[in-house]
């Protein structure tokens, strides 16, 4: 599994640094993180794309809630 967080200086300053922290913590096995430009939809950051997929409105607070959706249902 691919994990791209956007690093683009709007996701920045909502905090992509804290959820890149936050991933690492989830220990998740065989996930490649890396960071991402702009996907150019900042007004629904913090943006991450896991295998493809864009996910929106990603927070420190909830991104492990996202992943673990995406692992059941796929988006
Ligand atoms: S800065 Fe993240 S989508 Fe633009």
């Amino acid at each position: 599994m691919v994990i791209k967080i956007c690093m683009g200086s709007s996701c920045h300053l909502k905090g992509s640094y804290e959820v890149v922290e936050k991933i690492k913590e989830m220990n998740l096995e065989g996930v490649k993180l890396y960071g991402s430009l702009c996907f150019g939809k900042c007004a629904n950051g913090i943006n991450i794309e896991i295998d493809g997929v864009l996910i929106s409105s990603v927070t420190p607070d909830n991104v492990k809630e996202k992943i673990e959706k995406f692992l059941k249902e796929g988006n």
